[in-house]
């Protein structure tokens, strides 16, 4: 027990699994809020092959800082990055069973793991400084300028990335520090980036798609993880053999106009997308009470009574969708942000969009090409940030990431 107490299905349910109200729930019956602590508490083991905060069920926080390398002589650079890359790994499964690493200040005493994963990825500039251009891969190459682009440079780029996801802030952000703090030799910060999203413990299903600042459902008709479309479209099968069985992360910070998007009425918005706002259902999708829902299978020909197309030629869903595409998908794991206000105090708040895929030429660069070009969603946005890191896969036991490129 020890859930406190928490709306659920109209009762109210304590963590014990006794009910009060409309809904009981029986003591045997598994009880979804405390099942959802247990998790938020818990180590993230790592399947060995990839990297961890990728496919894991995203937890509520986010911490993602880029850096830069310090040393200019290519030879130096790869010495760093040998002992950087080296150190970081070491620390990182210290980090993830929820222990400090040397030195550590006492801000986490008394919390477990929180579901932390740390993930590590590098720019194609660090293999640039490193004198490795021959050996960057086809997949790392830079996006390309994209229209309606409002790209803020200092904001994006790096040459290292190292991500921090957990159900807890103050674990999250003691990871980042200490990952910081030990890198201090080697790089310095260029960029950070918060983000959150609800928490697996406050959410009556935490499997359920959680929402964005828009509202929206929002991650769908992503791969699942561990099927044979998801590796497909996330992990990298050829190409260099320290990248084999990793993945490439292109990150937007896109700003949600959000004062804007609020004076749409609710039909509207979910026009703009081609998705029911209120269940995610497709708009080519019956009724919800005659079985349309989520999971309902878009149908981009289905037509409206008055003949118009269900789903909108310019809605959000049509552009992206695989189908146009030649099939290609890419896994979408965005964190909400929320910087405050900018000069002109505007909400500073929006989507940090991150996009796993194995090679970001032929998923992410040409569906943007497609959304900047008639996607209705673009009036209600700004792509502000661009950031495309290698993530290579996990190290074998007693080896560090990355360690075949710089051996
Ligand atoms: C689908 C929102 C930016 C690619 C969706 C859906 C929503 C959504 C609500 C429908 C539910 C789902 O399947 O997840 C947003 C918002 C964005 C944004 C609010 C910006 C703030 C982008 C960008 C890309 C993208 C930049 C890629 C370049 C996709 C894809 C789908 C999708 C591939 C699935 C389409 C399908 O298979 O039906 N997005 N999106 N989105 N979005 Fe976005």
């Amino acid at each position: 027990g020890g859930a406190g107490l928490l709306g659920l299905g109209g009762g109210v349910v304590l963590g014990t699994g006794v009910a009060l109200g409309t809904q009981r729930l029986l003591p045997d019956r598994p009880n979804p809020v405390e099942a959802a602590r247990r998790a938020a508490v818990a180590a993230v083991a790592g399947d060995g092959r990839h990297q961890p905060g990728i496919a894991e069920r995203a937890p509520a926080h986010l911490i993602f800082t880029a850096y830069d390398l310090i040393s200019t002589e290519p030879t130096a650079v790869r010495s760093a990055l040998a002992a950087l890359l080296r150190t970081w790994t070491s620390a990182s499964a210290v980090l993830m069973r929820g222990e400090p690493t040397a030195g550590a200040e006492r801000d986490t005493a008394g919390l477990g793991p929180a579901a932390l994963t740390v993930t590590v990825g590098l720019g194609a500039s660090a293999l640039r400084r490193a004198g490795l251009d021959t050996r960057i891969p086809g997949p790392l190459a830079d996006i390309p300028a994209l229209p309606g682009d409002r790209i803020d440079a200092a904001r994006g780029g790096g040459d290292l990335a190292v991500q921090v996801c957990a159900e807890d802030p103050m674990v999250a952000y003691s990871a980042a520090r200490q990952l910081r703090r030990i890198a201090a030799a080697y790089v310095q910060p260029r960029w950070v980036q918060r983000g959150f999203q609800r928490t697996a413990a406050g959410a009556a299903d935490p499997d359920a798609t959680p929402r964005n600042l828009m509202g929206q459902v929002d991650g769908t008709d992503n791969p699942r993880p561990g099927t044979a479309q998801f590796d497909l479209a996330v992990w990298a099968a050829d190409g260099p053999a320290w990248m084999r069985g990793g993945t490439y992360v292109v990150c937007r910070r896109i700003r949600m106009l959000l004062d804007s998007w609020d004076r749409l009425t609710e039909a509207a918005q979910s026009e703009v997308i081609g998705r029911r706002k209120s269940d995610g259902a497709p708009l080519s999708a019956p009724p919800a009470d005659q079985g349309g829902g989520e999971t309902t299978a878009p149908d981009f020909a289905a037509r409206t009574a008055d003949g118009r197309p269900a789903i909108a030629v310019n809605a959000h869903i049509r552009l992206a969708h695989p189908q146009f595409h030649g099939g290609v998908a890419m896994f979408r794991r965005g964190y909400s942000y929320d910087d405050g206000l900018d000069a002109t105090g505007e909400p500073d708040a929006g989507l940090f969009f991150q996009a796993y895929q194995a090679d970001p030429r032929t998923a992410f660069v040409p569906v943007q090409r497609a959304l900047a070009a008639s996607d209705a969603l673009s009036t209600f946005i700004r792509h502000t940030s661009n950031a495309l890191f290698a993530i290579p896969p996990a190290p074998p036991p007693g080896g560090f990431l990355a360690q075949q490129l710089l051996d």
